[in-house]
């Protein structure tokens, strides 16, 4: 990823296309359609894509620009900015919260691998009923070797790639093949919508009830968006640290956002109409969605089994493109601030997130207690999910904001990002936004979520 010591992105293009690859991932093709399933469909999209502009955006500018100002892991950058404060603690939540994404990512992630296998295999050709996939799901899940060697392979891989840097490799490998996965994915959107009866799921994806949207959706479409787009965490400033003077980071930025938001929008386009054609699944089917709707749906595509292991295959890298950048944080900080080798970093943050992982890939089923903890109802990976994407991101996109529009300066960021063809509109629309829309907006809507689970 990186050459030299701390190393520089071989070219904008390598560099955007790095920062799309931690962008586009899981977090797409699976997250997404699962939160809009469990969140009410249509009226979630539209508050998802305002929260990616308003506050999406101008935090991933944020980021980066904190990142190529200071060249640093984001403890480091905090530390460097404010010196002495309290701030390079954000940066330790950061670190943290790459860890815990991690740990249940490489979870969901050995499932697309179990799924590669199952459909190059043929066990997923010529199915005899919908129900026969959520079956192959649920034992391929609940069964404790499977889950934690598949973790583990993923993780392993993770780790080799962190550890030998990838620019040649991955950087190249990704190039080619993200292309290939979104063709793969038009052509399930195009079956999809064609399946008769489609347009009970297309009224639910596209045709918006506002009577939907509480403060809970609103949370949810906020950390989607954090998650989506890897922010607030400083993944965008530890990448931005790698970057040249010269680039202009708002149409790198504009690029990362435009693309990871066009592969979610159609990753759901893809599920929804197919989905309330099957009977027996509900939207709200919860982290198995993606697995039970799509190969239903490459089953009705001739020459389905080829697509079916491809797409697997081809979400497998995308989100090896994202895992990387979760370890790379932690990695960074422990090599420049603690003297760690690159070396010690990664095994033992690897080794970490692993240990932490099991538990959340014995909860589906292969555990009573994992699969329901005590008190909250939900799995290990569910609460690890809310606990790091919804509420970990949020309050560091929250500090981040905050840090820039008012400790660091807006101005200076501005300078960074290198805004000076930019208008005086855009100078002063991206000041508002950061100091007050993006902090205000985050603040009232996580005090609401506190209070209404204060009140039964
Ligand atoms: N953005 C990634 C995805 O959508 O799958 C996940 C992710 C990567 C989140 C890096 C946060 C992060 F810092």
């Amino acid at each position: 990823m990186v050459s030299g010591p701390r190393g520089l992105w071989g070219s904008r293009v390598g560099f955007v296309l790095a920062a799309a690859g931690s962008a586009i991932g899981l977090g797409n093709i699976w997250r997404f359609p699962t939160t809009v399933g469990r969140s009410g469909g249509a009226a979630f999209v539209l508050t998802y894509l305002l929260c990616v502009l308003l506050i999406g955006l101008p935090i991933m500018l944020a980021e980066l620009a904190i990142g190529r100002r200071t060249q640093r892991n984001p403890v480091g950058a905090f530390a460097a900015l404010a010196q002495g404060s309290l701030w390079r603690l954000v940066g330790g939540l950061g670190v943290v919260t790459g860890v815990g994404i991690l740990s249940y990512y490489s979870v969901v992630a050995g499932w697309t691998i179990g799924y590669f296998l199952n459909d190059a295999g043929g066990a997923f050709a010529n199915l005899p009923s919908e129900e026969y996939v959520k079956q192959a799901f649920l034992s391929l899940i609940s069964n404790p070797t499977m889950t934690l060697s598949l973790h583990a392979v993923f993780m392993a891989f993770t780790m080799a790639v962190v550890l030998g840097g990838v620019k040649g490799g991955i950087e190249r490998a990704a190039k080619v093949l993200m292309p290939v996965l979104l063709i793969i994915l038009l052509l399930l959107v195009l079956r999809s919508v064609t399946l008769p009866g489609a347009s009970v799921g297309l009224e639910f994806y596209l045709k918006p009830d506002f009577s939907k949207v509480t403060f809970a959706t609103v949370m949810e479409a906020l950390g989607q968006a954090f998650f989506s787009l890897s922010l607030g965490m400083g993944a965008m400033i530890t990448y931005g640290s790698y970057l040249s003077r010269q680039a202009n980071l708002f149409s790198s930025a504009l690029w990362v956002v435009g693309a990871d938001t066009a592969i979610a929008l159609l990753a759901g386009l893809a599920i929804f109409p197919a989905l309330f054609t099957f009977p027996g699944l509900s939207p709200a089917e919860g982290p198995g969605l993606i697995f039970v709707v799509l190969p239903n749906v490459f089953d009705k595509i001739p020459g389905g089994m080829v697509f079916g292991a491809g797409f697997f295959i081809l979400l497998l890298i995308a989100a090896l493109t994202s895992s990387i950048s979760l370890l790379e944080v932690p990695v960074a900080y422990l090599i420049d601030e603690r003297g760690w080798t690159r070396r010690q970093a990664v095994l033992a943050l690897g080794a970490l997130a692993f240990a932490l992982g099991v538990p959340s890939a014995l909860g589906q089923g292969a555990v009573g207690w994992l699969t329901s903890l005590p008190g909250l109802g939900v799995s290990f990976l569910d609460a690890m999910d809310t606990l790091f994407a919804k509420y970990s991101l949020t309050i560091g996109g929250l500090f981040l904001a905050l840090f820039v529009g008012w400790r660091w300066g807006v101005e200076p960021a501005l300078d960074e990002i290198a805004f000076v063809r930019a208008s005086r509109f855009n100078r002063v629309f991206f000041r508002i936004l950061l100091r007050y829309i993006c902090p205000l907006a985050i603040a009232v809507i996580l005090v609401n979520l506190a209070l209404s689970s204060m009140t039964p």
